[in-house]
């Protein structure tokens, strides 16, 4: 169940659903889900959950490695289009796709050894929701990668288009979001620095044993 409060305006309706469509060839593998996947690094047999998951770009590699990867997507779109992409996919036995949102995850406590998001994190309504949902499905020891493109950062190759985008959303503050994950419990550090080539907000996080 998706609980709608937890959607911007911006992501609901018919019109998100067909904006995210026509991009379909951008975002169906990008060179920035590549670099997150390397950076969470999913090992084989490890639980993993894509939050925010699109059209599972980053799932499918991280399946690809051998991890069993569930796809958490509110959009039905989108959904759709990653279920429809698992089925064609060698790795779909190790790939579940479902509705939910971050603040609200469909997963049990401690089921997660690998948690990470690309450029989900300024669509999250309630960050202090979704953190404590972090908290409590990261398996002792696991970890977690959240990447958001900066495109705030005058050096971003998109800034001219997209700069000033998160005033609409959430705005991304990864030393904030540190501070907030180790109210939690977790041991968490936010940092601006290049991936895939371009300025991100990075936070990584991993829960004691
Ligand atoms: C910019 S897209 C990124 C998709 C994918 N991670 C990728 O890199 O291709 C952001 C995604 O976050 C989803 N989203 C919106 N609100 C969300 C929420 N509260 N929890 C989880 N995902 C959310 C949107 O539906 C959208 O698919």
């Amino acid at each position: 169940m998706v609980h709608e409060s937890y959607r911007h305006e911006h992501d609901k309706g018919l019109m998100a659903e067909l904006r995210w469509l026509r991009k379909i060839r951008t975002f169906w593998q990008t060179d920035l889900n590549r670099a997150i996947v390397d950076l969470a690094d999913p090992q084989p047999g490890e639980r993993g959950l894509d939050v925010g998951a699109g059209m599972g770009a980053a799932t499918v590699l991280a399946a690809r490695r051998g991890a069993h990867v569930v796809a958490v997507e509110p959009g039905g779109t989108m959904r759709l289009v990653a279920r429809v992409r698992r089925l064609f996919n060698r790795s779909r036995q190790r790939i579940t796709v479902e509705p939910g949102v971050a603040e609200d995850l469909p997963v049990a406590g401690r089921s997660t050894e690998v948690l990470w998001a690309g450029n989900a994190m300024h669509h999250w309504v309630d960050h202090g929701a979704a953190f404590a949902e972090f908290a409590r499905v990261l398996a002792p020891g696991g970890r977690l990668v959240l990447v958001d493109e900066d495109y705030d950062d005058p050096t971003h190759p998109d800034h001219g288009e997209f700069a000033g985008h998160e005033a609409e959303l959430t705005p991304v503050d990864v030393e904030a979001i540190a501070v907030a994950m180790v109210t939690l419990g977790l041991d968490a550090a936010g940092t601006h620095e290049m991936v895939a080539g371009v300025p991100a907000k990075v936070v990584r996080a991993t829960k004691p044993d």
